[in-house]
């Protein structure tokens, strides 16, 4: 008997995550080949190509004084790395380091992707659960605007601020600066190597599941209300849906994206769903990982298609004898959290918002 939960995947008419494009079953031994299928198919039709890295990351601390009574110090960071034009980008990173932290003692850090400091994060609790936390205001690597291809990072990348249709665009580039912000952080003895995660909220979060889908090095990924071309199928999705965010925000992807945009919902014309971005993510050091947080009144994103995708995934992970995505038969609820298996999932209750509930799952999940 089909479970509820395999009857609503398949009104989704989903493409497989375990065949090859030639048809051939996917296994253990030959799954880096198919993940590597999959990156190359969201890169083609969405993300556009993640250039490789053309020579080291540098860095230099700019200041540092202390926060929280001494609890932790808090470090401004320069990042460099070379760009194809000959020339090098330099973006800055917050990092607070908790005072516990030492070359004995690592503790594990995450690069999160964030939006100008308006936005409230736990900071203190954040300390005290012994977090190092390297801060990347996103728009200081590359602007949130149509027609800044020749700005910042971007200028390094394109000619008079011109894209192709197969070049990465603003997700693509914020997902680089988070990965270059990791060849930092793996230079401090302080922190603990196997377990260095990336995060984001919302665009933010597409962003952060990119970047960890991308580069293997992230050993756990968190992603809060993803949505529309982040975490959410978007085959029979409600709410946002790639013909609308193509036309509104086609420049976080490739041009490319137009081919798809129009024809989600034909199975034949795209070959892939959000569900391939989370298989990237198998299998990991650290499970859950990725973490994924939505909320129940954030319909924009769609919960249920959120929900749908990890259970979709989850067959990249069982292919390892991994538990895959532990769950009920049922769609989740408002206050529902699923931390046991592969992947993880909570439904918070409320509306679009990377809240203190949403941290503090997160940081439950890295203290296990
Ligand atoms: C818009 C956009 C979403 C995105 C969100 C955000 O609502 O349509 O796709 O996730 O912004 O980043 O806050």
């Amino acid at each position: 008997m089909k479970t509820e939960i395999a009857k609503l995947l398949e009104e989704r008419h989903l493409p497989e995550i375990l065949k090859m494009k030639d048809g051939s079953e996917v296994t253990r031994e030959n799954f880096p080949e198919r993940r590597r299928e999959m990156l190359d198919i969201l890169a083609e039709y969405e993300y556009g190509t993640m250039p490789s890295p053309i020579g080291e990351t540098t860095w230099k601390e700019e200041t540092k004084f202390e926060v929280c009574c001494g609890k932790a110090s808090e470090s401004r960071i320069s990042i460099t790395f070379p760009t194809p034009d000959g020339e090098s980008f330099t973006f800055p990173v917050n990092l607070i380091v908790p005072k516990t932290a030492t070359a004995e003692n690592k503790l594990p850090a995450v690069v999160y992707l964030a939006f100008e400091n308006k936005y409230y994060y736990p900071i203190e609790e954040v300390i005290d659960s012994g977090v190092i936390v390297a801060e990347v205001q996103y728009q200081q690597v590359s602007l949130d605007a149509a027609g800044t291809f020749d700005k910042l990072m971007d200028s390094h990348y394109f000619e008079n601020g011109k894209r192709n249709g197969g070049d990465f665009g603003k997700i693509g580039m914020w997902a680089y600066a988070a990965s270059r912000t990791l060849d930092f952080l793996l230079t401090l003895d302080y922190v603990d190597k196997s377990r260095v995660g990336v995060m984001g909220p919302s665009r933010l979060g597409k962003t952060a599941l990119w970047a960890g889908a991308n580069d293997e090095r992230f050993t756990y990924i968190f992603s809060n209300d993803a949505g529309c071309s982040g975490d959410a199928i978007e085959r029979g999705k409600i709410g946002e849906r790639f013909p609308r965010i193509f036309t509104v925000l086609g420049y976080w992807f490739c041009e490319n994206m137009k081919s798809v945009s129009e024809s989600t919902d034909d199975a034949e014309k795209m070959p892939f769903d959000q569900h391939f971005l989370l298989a990237c993510c198998a299998p990991r050091k650290l499970q859950p990982a990725p973490y994924i947080t939505a909320a129940s009144l954030d319909e924009w994103a769609d919960p249920t298609s959120q929900y749908l995708s990890c259970a979709a995934a989850s067959p990249a992970w069982e292919l390892f004898g991994g538990k895959g995505f532990v769950h009920p038969d049922r769609l989740p609820k408002a206050g529902d959290r699923f931390p046991e298996g592969d992947l993880g999932f909570h439904l918070r209750e409320g509306t679009h918002w990377l809240s203190r509930h949403d941290w503090m799952g997160f940081i439950d999940f890295l203290k296990k």
